[in-house]
């Protein structure tokens, strides 16, 4: 499961609701630049690297090999879920994960100010620092946390080294090696009884034919590989990269599920062609509470662009879809989707590669009528307004990929399942009848 724009598509509603069909939840990438939220009968969690089916007790969930963890936002995440009485002891780390250290946090916030008008606006928790140090392959994982005497020698070379860099590139003032070794070695001993070896477990899980639902964080247009870089993440959230971050071969996939939102969000800098300045993209952001759940950003809100959204079946071989937050549009009058974009009078109906050209793009839009009434109650495909299909059904059919589940609210039950896509038949969702018309 992944999210189809960039990022803060619904995930972590989504994973929850799927989760009671799941035997295993894994996190495969990204940190704790993540903000997954989920509302359980008027509770609100927020996740930033535990797997959003922590919430259901038989869940297994696992934090894989592609993630980089934070160990201190880790242990404060679990000690919030014990507080509420959330067991805890069927959470998994992978040994293989990278950790993110004080200096990656430091260099993270410090750079974003170097770079002024360039910025990415990045969450400043450390995370591309932390991947670059996995790619110089300089990095800290959690195999090294747990054997104590080899931590301490690396972490004495790496912490002295990174005080150059943050003394003379950033003004910064240096970190204290032997308090950065106690403080890690604190928390290498809370971790550890729940480090394993991630990749052999979830082998055995496919072995025992257990359902297994990867969580992808971020979003496609956020991935290292293919979204706007340079304003991306330093991971990757597309669907390949469930196989390298958790160290399962593509032919164990059986379906991959998108998470869109029924307009879109950004936040961090970065282009953005649907992007809406004035009250409309007020009342999207109003209305669909659009803040960040890591950094309490206000996030840029627009309409549903289609472009993005084809792009993003390409990239991940989307099998269905989730759309989320089509109560947001409740009140409008009338709804727009980008349909290609325009540079120059020239239509583009592909997603451009060239961040350059991506921030020409002018939207071509369709409009389509509103509903001007709640669906927050819908719970059927025909309890929907019937311009509120409409507004569905034109999506599917310009994706070209039908939608299995709908969000009408942030509540698990505020959903239309229309086909589960974990115990659905395979691909029996796509082109039924025997046509290529999408089915919803
Ligand atoms: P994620 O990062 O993809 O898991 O998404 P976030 O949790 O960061 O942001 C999505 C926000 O929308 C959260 O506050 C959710 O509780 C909320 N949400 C999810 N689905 C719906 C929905 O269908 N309608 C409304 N109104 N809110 C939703
Ligand atoms: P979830 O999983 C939305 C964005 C940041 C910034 C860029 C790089 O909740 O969907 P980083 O800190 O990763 O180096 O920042 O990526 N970003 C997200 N935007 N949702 C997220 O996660 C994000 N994680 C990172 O705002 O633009
Ligand atoms: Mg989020």
């Amino acid at each position: 499961m992944i999210g189809a724009q960039w990022g803060d598509e619904g995930k972590g509603k989504i994973t929850d609701l799927l989760s009671g069909s799941a035997d295993v939840v894994v996190r495969y990438q990204g940190g704790v630049n993540a903000g997954h939220t989920v509302v359980v009968q008027g509770q609100t969690f927020k996740l930033h690297l535990i797997p959003s089916g922590i919430l259901y007790p038989e869940t297994e969930c696992i934090i894989g090999s592609g993630t980089v963890i934070d160990p201190k936002v880790l242990l404060q995440e679990l000690d919030q879920l014990h507080e509420l009485g959330i067991a805890t002891d069927k959470l998994h780390i992978s040994e293989s994960a990278h950790v993110t250290m004080p200096y990656h946090r430091l260099i993270d916030q410090a750079s974003e100010e170097k770079r002024g008008s360039h910025k990415i606006g990045t969450t400043g928790r450390g995370i591309g620092p932390t991947y670059a140090d996995k790619s110089e392959r300089t990095g800290i994982r959690i195999v090294d946390l747990m054997l104590q005497d080899d931590l301490v020698k690396q972490l004495r070379w790496t912490v002295n080294y990174k005080n150059v860099i943050l003394e003379k590139l950033y003004d910064l003032p240096p970190l204290d090696p032997e308090a950065v070794i106690e403080e890690y070695l604190g928390y290498a001993e809370r971790l550890r009884p729940h480090v394993v070896d991630s990749s052999l477990r979830i082998y055995d899980a496919i072995q025992q034919k257990r359902n297994i639902l990867f969580e992808g964080a971020q979003g496609t247009l956020l991935d290292l590989d293919h979204g706007t870089y340079p304003y991306v993440t330093s991971s990757n959230p597309v669907a390949g990269g469930a196989c390298i971050g958790s160290g399962v071969g593509p032919t164990m996939i059986d379906r991959v599920i998108g998470v869109a939102k029924a307009y879109t969000t950004r936040v961090g800098e970065g282009p953005f062609p649907t992007e809406l300045d004035g009250e409309v993209g007020e009342l999207l952001c109003d209305r669909g509470a659009e803040f960040g759940t890591t950094t309490g950003r206000r996030r840029r809100c627009g309409w549903f662009d289609g472009v993005i959204g084809r792009y993003a079946v390409r990239i991940n071989g989307l099998d269905c879809l989730a759309i989320t937050k089509l109560d947001v549009l409740d009140t409008l009058d009338e709804i727009k989707v980008c349909v290609a974009y325009d540079i120059d009078g020239k239509q583009i109906n592909d997603f451009p590669t060239s961040a350059r050209l991506f921030a020409q793009c002018t939207p071509i839009y369709k409009t389509l009528p509103g509903w001007k009434q709640s669906t927050a109650d819908c719970r059927t495909l025909d309890d929907l307004p019937k311009p509120a299909l409409a507004y569905l059904k034109y999506l599917a059919e310009l994706m070209e990929v039908p939608i299995a589940i709908v969000s009408l609210g942030a509540s698990r039950d505020q959903t239309i399942i229309v086909e589960d896509p974990i115990h659905g038949p395979k691909r029996a969702l796509l082109y039924s009848n025997g046509t290529a018309s999408p089915v919803m």
